[in-house]
């Protein structure tokens, strides 16, 4: 096979493993959401409430038809389209990209402890318990760059927090999450990390790629219709909790990084950039701590 050749084999079989993401990750991401969260979703008991936002919402929508003289073909292609996105398990993907952010940005307005964002479709929990100084669960020669994340996770009035949780998730170095792509061992780069008696953490990961909605599913498909892009900054993702704190779910995202000034999901601050700072060993390793608001 000449160089040329090959090369072509290896982009074919990265774009198949990326395609076959598309539908196995909406689909994932649809089952998952109905398995751990519907109980905190179901329609609300509180009518006054479902009446007001549920009118505001349809008459948003009239205002958008008579402002912009929608036409029945633009109807229809919206019809065929919303259909679409159940069909491809799309909802959670579209929610979390398009929405989240300003639900996020609402539920946390009045924390005084670090800067949270959105959860996005790709938590799973239970992940494998590690000690306070580890490695995430990784294949024999992860690729990607290595990480050291290290820090401490304190309360509002700087009290040390022994045994805080950090689950962390994130994709790997192709931008692909386990259990939602194919190929991936379950519980890769995902991990229950238990902090000391100081509430400290040391743990080794990889620095993940930035990620890419999957472009051919409908979500894709209006990304493209619309002219945008579709990708995300590479991230870390973090749920920290401790009792009798409120659990801070965030994400930290990576200095310089693409697409940090221009992430789809629109979920990056500026407290949650770091910038790890190479070992001279290949690797590079950042210290960060967390800060935990009381229970509410
Ligand atoms: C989506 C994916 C993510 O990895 C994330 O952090 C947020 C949203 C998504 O595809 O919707
Ligand atoms: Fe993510």
């Amino acid at each position: 096979m000449s160089d040329a050749t090959a090369q072509a084999t290896a982009q074919a079989a990265v774009t198949v493993a990326v395609k076959a993401t598309a539908a196995a990750s909406g689909a994932s991401a649809t089952e998952r959401f109905l398995t751990d969260k519907t109980g905190t979703s179901a329609p609300g008991a509180d009518t006054e409430r479902v009446h007001i936002l549920a009118t505001e919402m349809i008459s948003a929508v009239h205002d958008i038809v008579r402002r912009h003289q929608v036409t029945y073909e633009e109807y229809n292609a919206l019809k065929s389209w919303l259909i679409s996105v159940g069909r491809d398990g799309e909802w959670p993907l579209f929610l979390d990209v398009w929405v989240e952010h300003v639900v996020e940005e609402v539920a946390t307005a009045a924390r005084q402890g670090s800067k949270g964002t959105i959860e996005g479709p790709y938590y799973v929990p239970g992940a494998p318990e590690l000690p306070s100084v580890s490695t995430l669960p990784m294949r024999d020669k992860e690729a990607g760059t290595e990480l050291l994340f290290q820090g401490q996770v304190t309360s509002a009035s700087g009290e040390p927090l022994a045994g805080a949780l950090l689950e962390m998730w994130q994709a790997d170095d192709e931008g692909l999450y386990a259990q939602f792509a194919p190929g991936i061992p379950e519980w890769n780069l995902r991990g229950s990390v238990v902090a000391d008696d100081e509430g400290r953490f040391a743990v080794t990961t990889i620095q993940p790629a930035p990620y890419q909605i999957p472009t051919d599913g409908s979500c894709g498909r209006l990304i493209s219709a619309a002219g945008w892009h579709a990708w995300r900054p590479a991230h870390l993702h973090l749920k920290v909790s401790a009792p009798g704190h409120t659990t801070l779910t965030t994400q930290l995202y990576f200095k310089g990084g693409t697409y940090v000034e221009d992430d789809v999901a629109r979920a990056v601050k500026p407290e949650l950039v770091i910038d790890p700072r190479p070992t001279g060993d290949g690797g590079c390793e950042v210290t960060h701590g967390f800060v935990l608001d009381p229970a509410s």
